[in-house]
């Protein structure tokens, strides 16, 4: 299989056009080893197999393979196997032709985690996608479908049959080192990109897995570098953390976007996270996992553990009686040593092992284990890559413009910044080996009139800095999955120096300077009046080196806008103030005592103005906001540009409800326009958009409306009242 991989790779690279193509056909042709399905063969017939029977449903299927299975198959199955390179494996029946299923990935791409010559944190090349906080300032829920269509189609030609991922865990902790993963600290966004991006990946033939249920909010404050593949949290480690959180801000906040994600979305499994929440852990949890997930959602799918410790072997019968279907990636809980005395004892019964057996089997069957078993195929490695550029085009904010930018050809540009010619990504299991990367250095050059120097020496970047017409200076932050930020400038991550102070030293050389901050979640930006251009390029994925050039010279609009607040001072976000509310108390309590005013709806509530507010972000043009008509629940208005250039508006539409936050973000729209164009614009509330949790959805009679083009732009107001 690396040697396919390796063809797949260097034969793509190393020739361009028709050559490129013919030679990347012979050696895909001649190299692939269907190692994904060794030893197994697939329904070839279905006599005497009625799991092989592709009239029945999946469901129908997987109940009569699990009429077929002994006692110990059917243990075997409730935990992974050996996975070989991948993150984790399901394990086959070879008996009955059922090959081993392996997962692995993200959102980011489908990574593997552990090299094949076994050094930790090698990874399989893929296609690096930009980051979950890149993809949610897309506000567009088509590209998100995109994007995982791709990821989706390339696990799927390296023989996955699930991907593990998306993760929907809105950002309550600023510093979290997943922020990055995820859609931000919106409930509805999150939602929203979570459902279009399993729609796609799953149109691919693999299942997805929404993780992680639920409220994994932090990482815990301890250790992460850039050279070790997984931070360790020690103080509110998401191994430990206890989130006491209120039923409302669960179901309102927490759970909205899992909830929305599994309604539309319909994803093949959950994965449920490390974490106790109100003293229970999340994949024994008897609220959480049988009375919402299966018991109000109606949510039959598989419920797998996250990796290493998401089941816990003294838990063993809340895991196997709330709802865990799969302990991951093997068995410690859910061994036989454990599982069969209490079949003996009847501790738990036959009846309960089998529905758990059957629904890792259906959601495997669904994606066409039995019918298409995965198998090394092709990748389009340049297919791949156009979408990884066009998200991140999507996905770029314009923070600040004094009228630099875009920037006019011929321009003597200085790029500065040790990260210039660096690729920014986060760490964990989302990070990912990418087939090819273009930093902003390569980019910007490849442009001409560039000169690139990645000094950390002050002096020296203002020297260059003045030499040149423009400069752009490339900074970035460092977040890892197992280890929090230990705080929000940008002096903090290790290995870039004072990146802070390097801006202040470049922008009083030169008075147009522009800042490219790669950072996945909100950073300090202390210096903002004293630039001239500021974009927010999160992690921009493997070609985001092209995508950010093509914005800074106004190839394409600069259409992202702020799926997180950003804000002034570390002692401005709704966790500040008490150990309490993070990372926690010496028992790793952690306490949610801000209930649903998490992200935007604090600064709102306590009259905080934030650096850059949720939902904000330029563009090249202007639009106005007008003739707003609510009828009933029909919300309609005008959105027109009213500059000189093609842009796209993204108008927002939030509701005020009772007793609630100011604003809810409540509907959304990306609307490119040519200027002079306007366009009519139609958004519907749904009962639960105007429902509050009080001990039940309760909805109000009527509501505050407002549409505009942040949460703190809000034009145009009216109201649901009669
Ligand atoms: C992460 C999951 C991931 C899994 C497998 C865990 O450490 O929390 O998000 O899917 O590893 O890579």
């Amino acid at each position: 299989m690396f040697a396919m991989n390796i063809d797949v790779r260097y034969g793509r690279r190393m020739l361009p056009g028709r050559r490129a193509r013919t030679a990347f056909a012979v050696a895909a042709a001649c190299t692939f080893v269907p190692t994904a399905t060794a030893g197994a063969a697939a329904c070839t017939d279905a006599a005497g197999k009625p799991w092989c029977d592709r009239t029945l449903s999946a469901d129908a299927r997987a109940r009569a393979l699990v009429a077929d299975l002994t006692g110990d198959e059917k243990i075997r199955l409730l935990a992974g196997t050996h996975p070989g390179i991948r993150a984790g494996a399901i394990p086959g029946i070879p008996r009955l032709g059922v090959p081993i299923g392996y997962v692995d990935g993200s959102t980011v791409g489908s990574g593997q985690p552990v090299s094949a010559d076994g050094r930790l944190g090698g990874k399989d090349p893929a296609t690096q996608m930009p980051s979950g906080s890149l993809l949610a300032a897309t506000f567009d829920p088509e590209l998100a479908r995109r994007a995982g269509a791709t990821v989706g189609d390339e696990s799927r030609r390296k023989g996955n049959v699930g991907i593990l991922g998306p993760a929907a865990d809105v950002m309550r902790v600023a510093y979290s080192g997943r922020a990055w993963e995820s859609f931000g600290e919106d409930p509805d966004l999150n939602g929203a990109m979570a459902a279009s991006w399993i729609k796609g990946a799953e149109s691919a033939g693999v299942f997805t897995s929404l993780k992680h249920f639920a409220v994994n909010s932090q990482e815990g404050v301890g250790y992460g570098r850039p050279a070790v593949p997984l931070g360790l949290g020690v103080q509110g480690s998401r191994h430990l953390f206890n989130a006491i959180v209120s039923e409302r801000a669960l179901r309102e906040i927490y759970l909205a976007p899992f909830e929305e994600a599994i309604r539309e979305g319909r994803p093949g499994s959950v994965m449920c996270a490390y974490n106790r929440i109100n003293g229970q852990y999340a994949c024994a949890h008897r609220h959480l996992l049988a009375d919402v997930l299966r018991g109000d959602w109606g949510y039959d799918g598989l419920v797998m553990s996250d990796w290493i410790a998401g089941a816990h072997p003294w838990d063993v019968v809340a895991h196997l009686r709330n709802g865990l279907d799969l302990e991951m990636p093997a068995a410690s809980t859910y061994s036989g040593a454990l599982i069969k005395p209490l079949l003996r004892l009847g501790v738990v019964r036959w009846p309960l092992i089998d529905d758990h057996v059957r629904r890792i089997l259906r959601a495997e069957i669904d994606a066409g284990i039995l019918d298409d078993p995965p198998s090394e195929k092709p990748i389009d490695v340049d297919a791949h890559d156009a979408v990884a550029r066009e998200v991140a085009e999507g996905g770029l904010v314009l923070l600040r413009n004094t009228g630099v930018l875009p920037l006019r050809p011929g321009t003597r540009i200085a790029v500065l910044g040790p990260a210039a010619r660096k690729s920014a990504s986060g760490g964990g299991s989302g990070s990912v080996r990418p087939f090819r990367t273009v930093s902003v250095a390569d980019a910007l050059t490849a442009r001409g009139n560039a000169v690139v120097d990645t000094t950390r020496d002050r002096a020296r970047a203002a020297a260059v800095a003045r030499t040149a017409d423009v400069a752009v200076v490339v900074v970035r932050d460092y977040e890892t999955e197992g280890a929090d930020r230990a705080c929000l400038t940008l002096r903090c991550p290790p290995d870039y120096g004072d990146q802070d102070a390097l801006i202040e030293a470049v922008a009083a050389a030169q008075p147009k300077t522009v800042v490219v901050q790669e950072t996945g979640a909100p950073v300090l930006t202390p210096w903002r009046d004293r630039v001239a251009g500021l974009l927010q390029a999160w992690y921009p994925g493997q070609s985001g080196g092209s995508a950010i050039a093509s914005v800074l010279y106004g190839d394409v609009d600069p259409s992202g806008r702020l799926p997180m607040t950003f804000p002034v001072r570390e002692a401005d976000l709704p966790t500040a103030g008490s150990r309490l509310r993070y990372p926690g108390d010496a028992a790793q309590n952690v306490r949610y005592d801000e209930g649903v005013l998490v992200g935007y709806r604090w600064y709102d509530a306590r009259g905080i103005q934030p650096a850059y507010p949720f939902g904000f972000g330029l563009s090249y043009t202007s639009f106005a906001f007008s003739d707003l008509a609510i009828d009933g629940t029909r919300v309609t208005f005008t959105v027109r540009n009213t500059g000189a250039r093609r842009g796209a508006a993204v108008p927002q539409l939030y509701v005020g409800l009772p007793g609630g936050p100011p604003w809810q973000l409540r509907g959304f729209k990306k609307v490119w326009l040519d200027p002079g164009a306007s366009e009519t614009v139609t958004l519907t509330l749904t009962d639960r958009d105007l429902s509050s949790w009080d001990g039940g959805w309760k909805r109000a009679a009527c509501a505050k409306v407002a549409v505009g083009a942040s949460s703190r732009d809000l034009p145009l107001k009216g109201s649901t009242c009669p």
